[in-house]
C-alpha cells in the first residue's frame, strides 16, 4: 500500500489540493500545539485547509479561523465538518486588514503558521506569508500572548526576538520550530519529541564533558540537537544515575557516547559499539567481515547520488546476518549495531 501525505499527515480523508496538503499540519503535531495554547478565544491567521484549527476547536472554546484564499477557506469549512468540530467562525479575509484585526479582537491567543516559499535556499524570517514580525506589530493591542511557526532550519541565535524557540521531532525528523511569546514563553528554547509529547527546557545546567568513544553511542533527537540542548540532555540523563558523554558531531550528525547502556526518549537511536578504524575501505571491510555484517547502512556525510554505491562496495562479499552502521567523523569510522 502506497502512503501518500494525507494518509501520513491525517487519519481521515481530508479535502484539499496539492499546495494545501502539502502546508498543512499534521494531526499529531496540531494536537500538541492544541493543548500547549488551549484557551479561551484562539484566532489562527492563514488556516490553510484547517488542519490546526480542528485541534484548537478540540481545546479551545472558540476559533477564529482566517484565510485569505477562498478555496483553502472552504477545504477549512469542510475538513472541521469532518472531524465534527463546530465552533469555529470562518472569515475570509487578509490577516494584514483592520477589519479581521478588529473581527478578532476580543482572542486571548493569536496563533499563525505563515507559508514558506517552498524553493527558498537559506530559511529566515522574512519572506514568511503572513509575516510574522507585521503580525506581531499589528496585533500587539489584541493580546501580547502570540505564537507563530517557522522555519525550523534556522538556528535559535538567528531569531533576535523575545520569545521561546520550541523545536519539534516527528518520528526522529525535525518537523516544527514554534515561536511563543508573551506568557506562553517558558524559556529561551525547548525541544520536543513526537509522538510521546516529551519536553526539554533550556536552563543553566553544566557544560556537557566530552569522552572518548565508549561501550554505546548515542544519535539525540534532531529537535534537542537544532535547540542547542545537549547540556539539559546529560544533566536530565545525570539526574537519573547515568553518565553520557559528547563524543562528536558535525553540522549533520551528534554521537554521544556512554559506558552502560541508557534510555531516553531524547535519544534518536542507541547503538551498541561494535568496532573502530581508520577510514579506509579496505579496513572497514575487514571490521565488518569479522564482525559478521551481512547489511551495512551508511552513516556519514556522503552525497545521495553516491550512498549505493559505496554501501555496494562495502557489501560486496560480506556473508553474514548482522546489519551494522558506519559513522565516520574526519578519519575516525565507528562501526555500531542499532539497539531496538
Ligand atoms: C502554511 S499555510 C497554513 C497551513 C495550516 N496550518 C494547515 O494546517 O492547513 C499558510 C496559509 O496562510 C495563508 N496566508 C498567507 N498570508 C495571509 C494573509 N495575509 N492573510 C490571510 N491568510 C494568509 C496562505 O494562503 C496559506 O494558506
Amino acid at each position: 500500500m502506497t502512503r501518500d501525505k494525507r494518509t501520513i499527515k491525517f487519519t481521515r480523508p481530508v479535502a484539499s489540493n496539492k499546495e494545501g496538503l502539502q502546508l498543512s499540519t499534521p494531526e499529531i503535531v496540531a494536537a500538541y500545539i492544541a493543548k500547549r495554547l488551549k484557551t479561551g478565544i484562539i484566532a489562527d491567521l492563514g488556516c490553510g485547509i484547517g488542519g490546526q484549527v480542528i485541534f484548537f476547536a478540540r481545546e479551545c472554546k472558540k476559533v477564529y479561523a482566517v484565510e485569505r484564499n477562498p478555496e483553502k477557506l472552504e477545504y477549512a469549512k469542510k475538513n472541521c465538518e469532518l472531524y465534527g468540530v463546530k465552533n469555529v467562525e470562518f472569515i475570509l479575509g487578509d490577516a494584514l486588514e483592520k477589519s479581521t484585526i478588529e473581527t478578532v479582537s476580543d482572542a486571548n491567543i493569536i496563533f499563525s503558521d505563515p507559508a514558506r516559499p517552498l524553493s527558498e535556499k537559506e530559511r529566515t524570517l522574512d519572506n514568511l506569508e503572513p509575516p510574522i514580525i507585521e503580525i506581531l506589530r499589528l496585533y500587539s493591542d489584541v493580546t501580547p500572548e502570540l505564537a507563530f511557526h517557522a522555519p525550523p532550519q534556522m538556528s535559535p541565535s538567528r531569531i533576535n526576538l523575545d520569545c521561546e524557540r520550541e523545536y519539534l521531532s516527528l518520528n526522529g525528523q525535525l518537523n516544527r520550530l514554534t515561536l511563543y511569546f508573551g506568557s506562553l514563553k517558558s524559556c529561551q528554547r525547548s525541544a520536543v519529541v513526537l509522538p510521546g509529547e516529551k519536553r526539554l527546557l533550556s536552563s543553566n545546567a553544566v557544560a556537557i564533558k566530552s569522552g572518548d568513544l565508549n561501550d554505546y553511542i548515542y544519535e539525540p533527537e534532531p529537535s534537542v540537537v537544532k535547540a542547542e540542548l545537549l547540556d539539559e540532555l546529560a544533566y536530565e540523563v545525570s539526574e537519573k544515575g547515568d553518565e553520557i558523554l559528547f563524543y562528536k558531531g558535525d553540522g549533520k550528525r551528534t554521537l554521544l557516547t556512554s559506558s552502560k547502556l541508557i534510555v531516553s526518549p531524547f535519544f534518536k537511536d542507541a547503538y551498541r559499539v561494535v568496532g573502530r578504524t581508520e577510514n579506509d575501505v579496505s579496513m572497514i571491510k575487514e571490521l565488518l567481515k569479522s564482525e559478521r555484517a551481512g547489511k551495512v547502512v551508511l552513516r556519514f556525510d556522503i552525497e545521495p547520488e553516491r550512498y549505493w554505491d559505496v554501501r555496494k562496495k562495502l557489501e560486496a562479499g560480506l556473508s553474514g546476518s548482522r546489519t551494522l552502521h558506519v559513522f565516520g567523523f574526519g578519519k575516525d569510522i565507528v562501526v555500531g549495531e542499532k539497539i531496538r
